[in-house]
């Protein structure tokens, strides 16, 4: 044990003579924000976190993140939750303990950066509502993008936590870029802006013990603002580097209530209490009261949200992460994103391709939104590049980037990918050097026009202003002027246990049998599901009959589940008969065909956000016809031919398959 992390306490008693610390380090805790994004895909919803929010409030935390991140999107986008009544329910039960939000700067809590006034409104909004910790970070470390949303910080009179993302080149701290030297003097430029707190933001999990050591010591020798440490678990080293940090003296730690810690979230922190007890550094925190805590989780709140954690593999960290120095939730959105199109087999490319795409656009940090700009990128360079065109399908963000959009990079993009991104672009083809948002034009008042008798309040509007599309059909079924889809209601505990209780009677094979029998008439509570079991998937219709979950119907989904339907072809027939509640029909490229010409075809998966022409315009090879967010990322999809506009196969908002006829050109 080092000189600075004595121990007091001789005696264990661990009620009766622990005695108070000199300096505890102080902890914020994770699990209702960025532990449920990291295992859960941030699906936890608001009624998840009441039963445990004021046994929480008293644990005796710095601060608790409960927004912020990928909250805003996925609350309204797939909970049909409003993300600022989350703020408000919370601090009705969580009074003493500070909220924290994550904030990804100018980018606010979407994926590129916002006009000024936006980017005012929602910050101001967001402490209006309650929020008083804002942790700051901009994805290239371009300060410049934090001016507008610290001087608001300021002006409401909250806490302004300044990030420093944690980023690499080599297996460890060092080399040209991310050495010692760039952290300090990021942290000076931190406390010139006035940071109450400076963060260590290391989302992936690739802080080395001793790297953190050597950064929070010089960081603690140079600057005076608090240092704070959030480390991802990832790569199992997180408990490690968060000791020696506090063998340097670092001031606060983040983890996770247990239920909701390890592999690609945090750290836990009922090990780091007990690791800590009698020492000048003691949380003090009672483990008693957290047990009894995580007896909720377990019990009463995780069931619902088991079928969403990934465990597919038996280690719980990902070395992928040592041998790549890539985030976790990127390499698995690579993974997600090439199993969609049929390609795993390129994952291999894919990890050789991605520190190339990454050198060439200016050896970023690898962040939201810059990991999805490199991943995507280098998935579409491995997908569609060939050996005579590097850089055949550029997404628009990274258009954006090399622009300057996102600020400035670490080091200057490659001038042959800048040159090629920009040919043609629309803002024009000489890169900015200014700070980004001051090219943008203000975008509060159009999305308040366009909002104009939906948003009832400027959160409203803003909800629109961040996200246009799923925005706008979250207000309708807000005020109720469309019926939200089944799959953004909540799960209840029964329906969990129904699910793993259809699992069990999968893998034993008793389903099979079970729908030999004629199928009752669905009822009105049918709800579906999708069980997974090991490769195969069903869609499972559950329907409660007088409080007792029955299985409906099993449906092998097709050219997913060989393996489980060939010995009995029966399970489908039976049970299909209604279609009335199916999902919608897959026949939409079907009148395709009949018009005739050159398709476009989705390369991909994702949503339709716009398309450019309308049927009947004419258009040249190689000009935007549509744009297709998929990954978060909006591409750009040139057409195929020349010609006119035939057909427009779909509309703003749509979801479509890879290989989908989105529109005809004859
Ligand atoms: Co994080």
């Amino acid at each position: 044990m080092s000189d600075e992390i004595a121990v007091k306490m001789t005696t264990m008693n661990y009620d009766k003579d622990r005695p108070a610390a000199e300096n505890p380090v102080k902890v914020e805790d994770l699990s209702l924000r960025d532990g449920h994004q990291s295992l859960f895909a941030t699906r936890g919803r608001t009624e998840d976190m009441i039963p445990v929010a004021e046994m929480m409030d008293e644990v005796g935390f710095w601060a608790m993140e409960v927004w912020g991140g990928a909250t805003f999107d996925t609350m309204h986008r797939f909970l049909n939750e409003d993300p600022w009544e989350r703020i408000r329910t919370l601090k009705r039960y969580i009074k003493k303990t500070p909220f924290s939000m994550l904030l990804r700067a100018q980018n606010l809590v979407g994926y590129r950066n916002y006009a000024d006034d936006v980017a005012r409104a929602f910050v101001d909004r967001a402490a209006a509502n309650g929020m008083d910790i804002f942790r700051t970070f901009d994805a290239l470390n371009d300060y410049r993008n934090f001016e507008t949303v610290v001087s608001v910080i300021k002006e409401c009179g909250k806490h302004f936590q300044g990030c420093i993302c944690y980023s690499m080149t080599e297996p460890r701290m060092g080399g040209e870029v991310y050495n010692i030297d760039y952290y300090v003097n990021k942290a000076k430029d931190l406390e010139a802006m006035g940071a109450d707190s400076i963060c260590i933001k290391d989302m992936a999990g690739l802080i080395a013990p001793y790297d953190a050591y050597a950064i929070v010591k010089a960081l603690k020798e140079t600057v005076k603002p608090p240092i704070h440490l959030h480390s991802h678990f990832t790569s199992g080293m997180s408990s490690m580097s968060h000791l020696k940090a506090i063998e340097a003296g670092v001031d606060i730690i983040d983890t996770c209530m247990s239920p909701y810690a390890f592999r690609t979230s945090h750290a836990a922190i009922e090990p780091l209490v007990m690791a800590l007890i009698g020492t000048n550094r003691d949380t003090g925190f009672d483990i008693k009261h957290l047990a009894a805590i995580n007896e909720i989780f377990e019990k009463e709140i995780l069931p619902k949200y088991k079928h969403l954690l990934d465990d597919t593999k038996m280690s719980i960290i990902d070395i992928n992460v040592l041998l790549h120095q890539t985030p976790g939730g990127m390499l698995s959105n690579l993974v997600n994103q090439l199993r969609e199109m049929d390609a795993l087999d390129k994952l291999d490319e894919v990890f050789a391709e991605l520190p190339r795409v990454r050198k060439d656009l200016g050896q970023i940090p690898l962040v939201t939104p810059t990991s999805q700009i490199v991943g995507i990128q280098t998935v579409n360079n491995v997908l569609f590049d060939d050996e005579n065109e590097r850089y055949k399908m550029i997404t628009s963000q990274v258009k954006d980037l090399c622009y300057g959009l996102y600020g400035k990079t670490a080091v200057p993009i490659n001038p042959e990918v800048q040159k090629k991104a920009l040919k043609g672009y629309d803002r024009g083809e000489e890169p900015i050097t200014c700070r980004p948002a001051e090219v943008l034009e203000p975008e509060l008042e159009k999305a308040q026009k366009d909002t104009e008798g939906l948003a009832v309040d400027l959160d409203d509007a803003l909800i629109y202003a961040l996200y246009p599309v799923t925005g706008k059909k979250f207000l309708k079924w807000k005020y109720g002027k469309e019926q939200p889809p089944q799959e953004v209601k909540p799960r209840t505990l029964e329906d969990a246990q129904a699910e793993m209780e259809l699992i069990k009677k999968a893998k034993a094979g008793q389903l099979v049998e079970k729908t030999q029998k004629a199928a009752p008439p669905k009822g009105e509570n049918l709800r579906t599901f999708n069980v997974f079991v090991d490769d195969d998937y069903f869609e499972v219709g559950v329907d409660s009959v007088g409080g007792a979950p029955m299985v409906n119907y099993v449906q092998p989904m097709p050219g997913m589940a060989p393996a489980y339907a060939a010995p009995a072809a029966a399970p489908a027939a039976p049970a299909k008969a209604p279609a009335a509640e199916e999902k919608a029909p897959e026949a939409a490229p079907a009148p395709a065909a009949a018009v005739e010409g050159t398709p476009l075809n989705a390369p991909m998966p994702g949503m339709i956000i716009s398309y450019e022409k309308n049927v009947g315009d004419s258009i040249n090879e190689g000009e935007t016809v549509v744009i297709l967010e998929a990954m978060k990322m909006e591409n750009a999809l040139p057409a195929p031919a020349s010609g006119t506009i035939k057909s427009i196969n779909f509309s703003s908002g749509d979801s479509v398959a890879k290989g989908d006829v989105l529109c005809v050109i004859g």
